[in-house]
């Protein structure tokens, strides 16, 4: 369960998430669309703390974080409950497949190197790639890196996953393998939270899409409401751009 109340973030008096207020439930997988620049990526990032919110407070599980106190020990605590699929995959590139992951299960969650290697082994087995553990990116396709950052995000067996864009590095072939890996991932009970342009997959994969609006979480609702519902000037105008 995420609990987001009153979030705020400005970069230099400029505002990217303005007043945010959300909940999302265990098991439950929710895509952010909206326009170029409404602040879903700062959003994201808001969530693990890469970015750190100016006001608000966010809970994860069992751990909170208020903007007033944003200690190290919290943060550290509130990011453990998340991890991130990147859209440019963000691997190490003098690293294995495998060692990408084993280098978070064993720095992040402090597991030894046997166990480390058969969890890493598992995952990349559960993306499709047990066959490329010891491959460096270099030597991957788009979509295989991608696997490989989804199987590091799983690992880590956070209590949601977020994802950013996780598809919009990749050419079209490699796309579908990709939608439909999360696809199968958003249906095992997991809980996610994904930026995505790809409205059709938001729409079959999602219990709830959010719609962003120049820093404002301006609607929240089931794919039918949000697409189909006529919410509002902006959202009919963004939603119909897309073929659905
Ligand atoms: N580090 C930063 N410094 C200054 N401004 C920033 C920074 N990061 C984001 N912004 C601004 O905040 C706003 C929201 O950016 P953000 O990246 O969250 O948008 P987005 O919805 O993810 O857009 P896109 O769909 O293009 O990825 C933008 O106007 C952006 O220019
Ligand atoms: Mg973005």
């Amino acid at each position: 369960m995420i609990t987001v109340s009153e979030l705020s973030k400005a970069y230099r008096g400029f505002t990217a998430l303005d007043d945010i207020s959300f909940t999302i439930k265990p098991r439950e997988v929710v895509s952010i669309i909206g326009p170029s620049g409404s602040g879903k990526s700062t959003l994201l990032r808001t969530l693990n703390l890469l970015v750190l919110p100016d006001a608000g407070q966010i809970t994860i599980g069992d751990e909170s974080v208020n903007a007033k106190n944003l200690h190290r020990i919290n943060i550290n605590r509130l990011r453990r409950k998340t991890s991130m699929v990147f859209q440019h995959y963000n691997l190490f590139r003098n690293k294995t497949a495998l060692e990408n992951i084993t280098e978070v299960l064993r720095f992040a969650r402090k597991l030894g190197r046997k166990e480390a290697d058969e969890k890493a082994l598992e995952y990349l087995n559960r993306v499709g790639l047990h066959d490329k553990a010891s491959s460096y990116p270099a030597m991957l396709s788009g979509g295989q890196q991608q696997r490989v950052g989804i199987a590091r995000a799983l690992s880590l067996e956070p209590e949601v996953i977020l994802m950013d864009e996780p598809t919009s590095s990749l050419d079209p072939e490699m796309r579908r393998g990709i939608l439909k890996l999360i696809a199968e991932i958003a249906s095992q009970n997991i809980t996610m939270a994904i930026v995505t342009h790809e409205m059709n997959f938001a729409r079959d994969i999602s219990n709830r899409l959010f719609f962003m609006d120049q820093g404002k979480l301006i609607a929240q609702g089931t794919p039918d409401e949000i697409i189909h519902g006529h919410a509002g000037g902006r959202i009919d105008a963004f939603v119909n751009d897309f073929e659905i």
